[in-house]
């Protein structure tokens, strides 16, 4: 099983759509996923047509001792794709999260005996306790940078924060998460400014580069309105045949390491 959280603290540079897309792309290929929204925005729910009017989310999971897996998990429309779903009541939980004992572990503990091929975490763009139970939970990380919403030092930061977590607490259960692989978003090289950012980071994360490029593309955001993948969306846009082949250099990076 493979498990991996999307994240980067830079808001909206398509870690959800990625989330989502990659998620589906996956399953379409046979694959049994489980995407978790671990972000109070609920985006990734929401994106997938997810109804969370009076029933447990994420949020119960991570504060309530007997909230399980088995009372939250939903499917989605989408066969062999099942959710976790999140809306804003996970930013109470967040803060809850902070008087548990041994809160960073929840979501790794309530996800002991669940079984996928892939587990997708979508990350909300805050640093706390949330994304220390990703870190936690997952193997590897999935760094969306959009070429529009460059941030160096936020790159930096959370590359700080999953070396620092693995050391702190990661050690304790010989836990540490890698960051798998940069994923480029919003991408069009029309700029010099836009050249030099990617020159900067493929100099900075070097091979981890994946070489796919998710394009600018506004179907993507139709897409989350319409509640569909992009592959059902629009299956002949530049960024659905652009996730499709993300899915599978994924799928190829990943027969490289650990399982
Ligand atoms: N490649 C793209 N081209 C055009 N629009 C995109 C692309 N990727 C994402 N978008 C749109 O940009 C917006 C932000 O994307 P998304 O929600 O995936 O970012 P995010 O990193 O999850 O944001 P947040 O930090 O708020 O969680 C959304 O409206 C989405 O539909
Ligand atoms: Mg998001």
């Amino acid at each position: 099983m493979f498990k991996i959280a999307i994240s980067n603290q830079k808001g909206g540079c398509g870690k959800t759509t990625s989330s989502i897309n990659l998620a589906a792309g996956l399953a379409y290929k046979g694959r049994k996923v489980l995407l978790i929204d671990l972000d109070p925005q609920g985006n990734s729910t929401i994106g997938l047509g997810i109804k969370t009017d009076n029933r447990q989310t994420v949020a119960e999971l991570l504060c309530q001792e007997e909230c399980e897996f088995k009372d939250i998990v939903q499917d989605t429309y989408i066969e062999g794709l099942h959710i976790l779903p999140a809306d804003v009541s996970l930013a109470v939980a967040d803060l809850k999260l902070a008087q548990i004992q041994a809160k960073e572990f929840v979501l790794r503990s309530k996800l002991t005996d669940v079984n996928y091929d892939y587990i997708i975490i979508d990350t909300s763009p805050t640093f706390g306790t949330l994304l220390t139970n990703a870190i936690l939970a997952v193997d590897h990380i999935i760094l969306p940078v959009g070429l529009n919403f460059f941030n160096l030092a936020g790159m930096q930061n959370l590359v700080d924060t999953i070396n620092h977590t693995n050391k702190k607490v990661g050690h304790l259960i010989n836990h540490r998460a890698e960051i798998l692989g940069v994923l480029f978003t919003f991408f069009k090289m029309s700029t010099n400014h836009s050249k030099r950012i990617f020159d900067a980071i493929n100099e900075l994360f070097g091979d981890k580069v994946f070489e796919t490029k998710i394009p600018e593309n506004v179907k993507l955001q139709e897409s989350q309105e319409a509640a569909k993948a992009i592959f059902d969306f629009a299956p002949n846009s530049s960024s659905a045949i652009a996730y499709g082949k993300f899915t599978e250099e994924l799928e190829k990076r990943l027969s490289y390491v650990r399982n």
